[in-house]
């Protein structure tokens, strides 16, 4: 058995962890394990290297993929699509283990469609892909986040300012609201619940009459206020999967909280600091237990699945299920949060 490995899409600590995983899984198995290099695009390109137990060695706390990773796209060209199809044969890939988010899955996903053996592994910082409570990435991400607005927050009291600090998350705040949550955010704003900047200032300014001088705002950088469909993006161009380069929605806030209120205040983007980097415990079990599933999946001969958490259990869901839609923030989750704000 050969299996074609990638990861596609944004980097996510915890990548390394599941490469090894398979590595470690397949030897037992006698499988042997290939690497292919920046995600779909090496099955382009036809870029692979072996991995073997010795090349996978120390990798389990390393941030980032040995692999590479692009955010490239084979359906946008029809020729891309038969390079990947030729060279699955030209390497004799008995089957492919695709790490990522709803882009790389999707693509996977039609792959599999057309009678490729595809077997699926969730990745992403922002935890919103469906059919699983957890992707790996997203507990360190949620762990540099509450370190930051700890560390924001005695700066914030020392000086009396409001801090407003952005935070990834494009159409779903999960960073935003479990990091909020966990640093004692005193207002959220993510893009499940458009906001209004009225209602942030009545909240700074309460808080100031309370003899509270400071207040930490966390916005997730696709939030909107209520009167505004677009996003805040960091110019007009957009990837192979159409997607806009978000940032910069916080400079927005900040300068109108500032200019309302009258109270000082600054803005920390803390962008790609939260991909970067050592995984957490927790992701590095995690990756590893879905990297072991992964390949007991192919052992099985169970094809076009992803391999999930559910409550404390390793599943998997049909790839199609994992893609159908993205698995936004638990309304009830921002309830509780909301109860501290202000
Ligand atoms: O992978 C998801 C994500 O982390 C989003 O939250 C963010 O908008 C995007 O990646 C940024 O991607 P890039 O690395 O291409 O700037």
């Amino acid at each position: 058995m050969k299996i074609g490995i990638l990861t596609g899409g944004g980097d996510c600590p915890g990548e390394n962890a599941v490469i090894r995983a398979v590595v470690k899984r397949g030897y037992k198995y006698g499988y042997s394990i290939i690497g292919i290099k920046r995600g779909w695009l090496g099955l382009i390109n036809g870029e692979v290297e072996p991995l073997t137990n010795f090349s996978v060695s120390g990798i389990l706390p390393k941030g980032g993929t040995i692999l590479g990773t692009s955010r490239s796209n084979p359906f946008k060209k029809e020729d891309d699509v038969q390079r990947v199809m030729s060279n699955i044969k030209k390497f004799g890939f008995d089957t492919l283990i695709t790490i990522g988010g709803e882009d790389t899955l999707s693509v996977a996903k039609k792959f599999y469609e057309m009678g490729v053996k595809v077997v699926g592994i969730p990745k992403t910082i922002d935890n919103d892909l469906s059919g699983t409570d957890y992707t790996f990435g997203f507990d360190t991400a949620v762990n540099i986040v509450t370190e930051a607005i700890d560390r924001l927050h005695t700066t914030a009291e020392s000086h009396d300012r409001v801090m407003v600090i952005e935070v990834m998350g494009r159409h779903a705040g999960w960073i935003a609201t479990v990091a909020g949550i966990a640093g004692g955010a005193d207002c959220i704003l993510i893009p499940e619940k458009p906001f209004e900047i009225e209602k942030i200032c009545k909240l700074v300014k309460s808080r100031h009459k309370r003899g509270r001088g400071f207040s930490i705002i966390v916005v997730a950088e696709g939030a909107v206020p209520t009167k505004e469909t677009k996003f805040v993006t960091m110019d007009e161009s957009v990837d192979a999967f159409g997607h806009v380069k978000l940032g910069g929605v916080g400079n927005v806030i900040g300068k109108e909280i500032e200019k309302i209120t009258g109270f000082e205040t600054r803005v920390t983007i803390l962008g790609h600091i939260q991909r970067g980097g050592s995984p957490t415990a927790f992701d590095r079990v995690l990756a590893t237990r879905y990297g072991v599933a992964a390949v007991d999946l192919i052992n099985n001969g169970e094809f076009g699945k992803m391999v999930a958490l559910r409550g404390n259990a390793v599943i998997s869901v049909p790839l199609e299920e994992a893609v159908a839609k993205l698995k936004t923030v638990d309304l009830g989750l921002y309830d509780i949060a909301e109860i501290f704000f202000g």
